[in-house]
């Protein structure tokens, strides 16, 4: 159950739902909703695929530590969409587990995931081979999105519905 004061933080892998679940949970809790990406593409006037063919991915993931630490430490309650690589970073790891914040991990079989992405769009790590990559990144992730969650739900055979429902618990 989230607490009026905290930030509500949704992670996991990329095609598992987070911006629009933390759309709708957003609304039901009539709270802002800061999605990382979007902040990122807002912030910056370009999109994310551009930044991380022109600067590379080390400076979307700076600008992404920026964009997550920049979120946790504002002063109203929010739902934070963060982008799946947020936990690649040791600090931004650090700055969950020390932060306030709840943090749910939405938590989905990659084939799951396969299904979902899409081509293109702000997912320039997919453009080659997305179900050899999901299926590794998801390896190398796990294990990481457990140790910053204080909650796990399973989104696989699950409506969007159902899914904010189980967030919101
Ligand atoms: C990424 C996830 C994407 C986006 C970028 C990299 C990742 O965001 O930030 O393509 O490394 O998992 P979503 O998780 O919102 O798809």
């Amino acid at each position: 159950m989230i607490r009026p004061d905290q930030h509500l933080v949704l992670v996991g892998m990329m095609g598992v739902g987070k911006t629009t679940v933390a759309r709708v949970v957003g609304e039901r809790l009539g709270r802002p909703v800061l999605d990382t990406d979007l902040v990122i593409e807002a912030t910056t006037g370009r999109t994310v695929r551009e930044i991380f063919v022109e600067d590379g991915e080390p400076a979307f993931r700076q600008l992404e530590s920026d964009t997550l630490n920049a979120a946790l430490a504002s002063e109203r309650p929010a739902v934070i969409a963060a982008a799946g690589g947020v936990v690649l970073s040791a600090r931004n790891r650090a700055a969950l587990a020390d932060s306030n914040a709840r943090v749910v991990w939405l938590c989905a079989d990659p084939a799951t995931l396969v299904e979902r992405v899409s081509s293109g769009g702000h997912r320039p790590l997919l453009d080659d081979d997305p179900a050899g990559t999901l299926q590794h990144m998801y390896e190398q992730r796990s294990p990481w999105y457990r140790e910053v969650a204080d909650a796990i739900v399973l989104v696989d055979h699950r409506s969007i519905s159902e899914v904010v429902e189980a967030v919101l618990r």
